[in-house]
């Protein structure tokens, strides 16, 4: 593995790989070290891009659905065969426990073979014209045709499978695209690059290009563009500004919640194990990880103390080693942010029970209680191994907490109660909420979004192909 890594990687111009002048270092996130070097592309590279795609709009219209599924199909195959290989590559350019990495590759094959099967499946409407005398023998239907090229910028926490999130229902409905991978985290794009380059799409249908944010404004900007879908932080909200008339996707994380009622429905021990997986897989880096955890007071001792114990064993270091749990976060500026949110907050009147000391970008798995609701590690998306304890007295006050955020992504609840989980679904103000398991709970055919400051619109395959393609209607008038 690290000798495949070794190789410079190149970007994709319009289907064909690149190799630039300019190259940007990969690092290894946990040895620091440079792991490899991928193409940085610059402006005129991102302009040549968004010509080719626009270009291949007609091109990409009429490739068949029939074709369109063969190629998220070879995708499959390859991703496949190449699993071991993707998820070393996760391990170090994100510092992706191992486990974890694993567990996103199997994601990834699991989004491109949903939309291979979505790819042949996109229908449209009959619709009953006649409703009046006036329309008498006309007949309507509407088709859905594919908006035309789509730029995504994607973040690092995900390197493979947010990517897939993007392309492969792009693929599917028959747009080209140009994609920004993170800078950080380029890797898994170019090899999905290098597997989309082993295909017969029509030319233009791909770009894969590293480039500076600046530079990605053209992407946001530009007119020929279509649709933008981006993942990342609040900043979507200031590309959305920007965007002019093309349509835009948002995903921009939150401070997720999950509520433990007074029945949770399930063993105390099954609650604090999904909790800790939750709260603490790949470090918190999940703009679904669990933030806020609100524990009935009749539970609260008892929870605690389960918490507790399980968070303080769980192991830190290479995200090689199958053992490890809390693998670094991305660089040591996040480490510091997330030290320094944690130390505010106590300085504020929270109480650690467990926290342990940063090493460089490595931080230990914490958990605090009685959290300032006025504090930035409360308020903000946290993004790092730690978790917020608070009993609440009453389920309706529970809600309350969750709905008392700028975000609202997903929520979980843990309860025995059916009425309980009914009112949390009409109540919580998010766009998913898990009953009887943890906010963090994805499965990639869902309608996938938030509300509120965490995005506009939603992913799952099915639901970024209804963004991607427009209805078209037909009415047909009888002779
Ligand atoms: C995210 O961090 O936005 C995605 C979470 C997931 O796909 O599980």
């Amino acid at each position: 593995m690290v000798d495949k890594l070794a190789k410079h990687f190149p970007c994709y111009l319009a289907n064909a790989a690149v190799h630039t002048k300019t190259e940007l270092d990969v690092l290894d996130k946990f040895t620091g070290k440079r792991a490899t070097r991928v193409a940085f592309a610059d402006a005129a590279l991102v302009r040549k891009a968004i010509v080719a795609a626009h270009k291949a709009r007609k091109a990409m219209a009429e490739f068949p659905p029939d074709a369109r599924r063969d190629v998220l199909e070879h995708c499959v195959r390859r991703f496949t065969e190449r699993s071991e290989e993707l998820a070393l590559a996760l391990c170090v350019e994100a510092g992706k426990p191992i486990k974890d990495s694993r567990g996103e590759v199997t994601r990834l094959i699991d989004t491109f073979r949903i939309a291979a099967g979505e790819a042949t499946r996109i229908g449209g409407d009959v619709l009953e014209l006649q409703i009046s005398p006036r329309t008498r023998g006309y007949r309507g239907m509407v088709k859905r045709v594919p908006i035309g090229a789509c730029a995504f910028i994607t973040p690092f926490n995900f390197p493979l499978n947010l990517v897939a999130h993007k392309v492969a229902p792009a693929l599917a409905a028959g747009c080209p695209f140009v994609l920004k991978p993170a800078a950080k985290t380029p890797i898994g794009a170019l090899i999905i690059g290098e597997v989309f380059s082993e295909t017969d799409l029509p030319k233009g249908a791909f770009s894969i290009l590293p480039c500076s944010n600046e530079d990605a404004g053209l992407l946001v900007e530009d007119e020929r563009i279509a649709l933008l879908s981006f993942t990342g932080g609040l900043v979507g909200w200031d590309l959305k500004a920007r965007a002019g008339r093309k349509k835009v996707t948002l995903e921009l994380g939150g401070n997720a919640a999950c509520i433990v009622d007074e029945d949770p429905g399930q063993s105390l021990a099954k609650v604090v194990d999904r909790m800790v997986f939750g709260a603490y897989y790949q470090s918190g880096q999940s703009c679904i990880s669990v933030q806020r955890i609100l524990v009935h007071r009749a539970l609260y001792p008892k929870f605690r103390k389960a918490m507790a114990d399980a968070v303080g064993k769980l192991r830190m270091g290479d995200p090689k080693d199958e053992r490890v749990t809390i693998g670094p976060v991305v660089d040591e500026a996040a480490a510091k942010r997330i030290d320094a949110w944690m130390d505010a907050a106590i300085a504020g009147g929270a109480k650690a029970i467990v926290r342990g000391k940063r090493k460089g970008n490595l931080v230990p798995a914490a958990l605090l209680e009685k959290v300032p609701r006025d504090c930035e590690l409360y308020r903000k998306e946290a993004f790092g191994p730690v978790a917020l304890l608070e009993p609440f007295d009453d389920f309706e006050d529970a809600i309350a907490i969750v709905n008392d955020s700028d975000f609202g992504l997903q929520a979980g609840v843990f309860t025995g109660s059916l009425a309980h989980a009914m009112r949390a679904w009409d109540a919580l103000e998010v766009g998913g909420v898990i009953v009887g398991d943890v906010p963090s709970f994805r499965v990639d055919n869902m309608p996938y979004g938030g509300v509120k400051g965490s995005g506009l619109g939603r992913e799952g395959i099915r639901s970024a192909i209804e963004d991607m393609t427009e209805p078209r209607l037909l009415v047909v008038r009888d002779a």
